[in-house]
């Protein structure tokens, strides 16, 4: 087979398999034919220089041996971790296909639009948005890696991509000289919106980005900008994603070891509290390590909504399993010890751990965490796809509307309340 028809093959193979999970996600029908043919114009391949299937594995250079030989792996359904001309990981992957146009899915791209990615790697997302918006439009890519900004021009130009710029710069500044924007798409995740893109999109504008929650997982939304300014939910998941730096990385603390807090060593042998708790319960084992940060992700994404004490704690480095981190992503170990309640005025701690709920110092923070767990399974246990947003400037002083969380994150401030027909909203219908 000529490396040509091994490349069609192995992309027909990957469109099936996206087709697959885009519709299992609530897209009727699959990929919309813009995305499907533009796909199809922009091989993986293009955009794959040296690259890593995790952050143990070998290091691989798409050079060396027949093209064909990497497409099995190329075309797989998987982040493939961006490593530097010196054999060096960056903090930086080609996310998993299914997960790029799935989300570009909910980014509504239309012939004509002005659309800027920020964090765009090698390129291989804004090869695709280009594609979609078609001649008539522009795709806007800025990378805070100057090396992979050159591999990404390099790449869109190779795949005769000339509606396309790439940008070497932070990204939280947007791209002021190519705004207003129709589309705006974080692949990278961040904390809260720098104030600068409520300037930089128009009204009706879309922007989809990964919002980190505390600990491992992002709110995955997709917002529209109203007549007033603000922007509101369209439809929201949750997944995980490689954090931003630079001007984008986060205001919230990473999690740290309880052993780095100074209550700790006051309060670690005084427990006061102690019941059992399911999350992280499977059958009668427990899920420890990193499958204790996933399965927690829907209760720690309300506790960062409704509880401004919750903290999560790394593990401690004793207790490490093989590492499961969101490859290209150094800081986001999904192996948490615990998250819980930081109550320092009162000196009291709550913690989860995988299976229980432990309290110290006195039983206050834990009396709050179990409330906050009841309110949780009384709603149903909402993930992010629950509830409704409104994003909008911080303003300087603000009364939250009854029924609604507040949390203010910096220069932005987000008002959460779940959707009226909550339970009934279901992910797939949500959209
Ligand atoms: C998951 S990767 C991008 C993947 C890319 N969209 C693709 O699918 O090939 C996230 C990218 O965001 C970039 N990034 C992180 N912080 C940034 C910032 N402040 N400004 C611009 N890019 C940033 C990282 O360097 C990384 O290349």
């Amino acid at each position: 087979m000529t490396s040509r028809r091994a490349a069609s093959a192995a992309q027909g193979r990957l469109m099936e398999h996206i087709d697959r999970v885009v519709a299992a996600n609530g897209v009727a029908g699959g990929l919309r034919p813009a995305l499907r043919s533009a796909l199809q114009d922009c091989p993986r391949h293009l955009f794959v220089d040296r690259y890593q299937l995790g952050p143990m594995g070998a290091v691989l250079d798409a050079a060396i041996g027949r093209p064909e030989d990497h497409y099995d792996l190329i075309y797989q359904d998987i982040a493939l971790g961006h490593v530097d001309s010196a054999g060096r990981a960056l903090p930086s992957t080609n996310s998993p296909p299914s997960t790029s146009l799935y989300f570009l899915e909910r980014l509504d791209l239309r012939p004509g639009q002005t659309v800027l990615e920020v964090g765009c790697g090698s390129g291989w997302t804004l090869a695709l948005i280009a594609r979609a918006v078609g001649p008539s439009g522009h795709a806007v890519g800025v990378e805070v890696i100057p090396e992979l900004a050159e591999q990404a021009k390099r790449a869109l130009a190779g795949a005769g991509i000339t509606n396309a710029t790439v940008f070497a710069a932070d990204g939280a500044e947007g791209v002021p000289a190519k705004a207003p924007f129709d589309r705006v798409i974080f692949t990278t995740s961040i904390w809260s919106l720098p104030v600068t893109f409520f300037g930089q999109v128009g009204n009706g504008a879309r922007l989809v980005a990964p919002f980190q929650i505390r600990g491992p997982g992002v709110d995955v939304l997709a917002l529209d900008r109203d007549v007033s300014g603000e922007f509101r939910a369209a439809w929201a998941t949750s997944s995980f994603f490689v954090r931003g730096t630079g001007g984008l990385a986060a205001e919230a603390p990473l999690p740290q070891p309880l052993s780095s807090m100074t209550m700790w060593a006051e309060l670690a042998n005084q427990v006061v509290f102690r019941v059992p708790m399911p999350l992280g319960t499977l059958g009668s084992a427990t899920a420890r390590g990193s499958l204790f940060g996933a399965c927690t992700m829907a209760f720690r994404s309300y506790l960062t909504k409704t509880e401004p004490d919750m903290r999560v704690f790394a593990a401690e480095h004793d207790d490490l399993l093989p590492p499961f981190v969101v490859l290209g992503d150094p800081t986001s170990a999904m192996h948490i010890a615990g998250f819980g309640i930081v109550d320092e005025a009162r000196r009291s701690l709550a913690i989860c751990y995988p299976g229980e709920m432990v309290g110290y110092g006195n039983p206050s923070a834990a009396h709050r965490l179990l409330a906050a767990y009841r309110a949780w399974t009384d709603l149903m246990m909402p993930g992010v796809e629950a509830f409704d947003l409104v994003l909008r400037k911080t303003p300087r002083a603000s009364a939250p509307p009854a029924g609604a969380w507040t949390e203010t994150r910096g220069e932005t401030t987000f008002v959460w309340s779940l959707k009226t027909d909550w339970p009934r909203a279901s992910r797939l219908g949500a959209g």
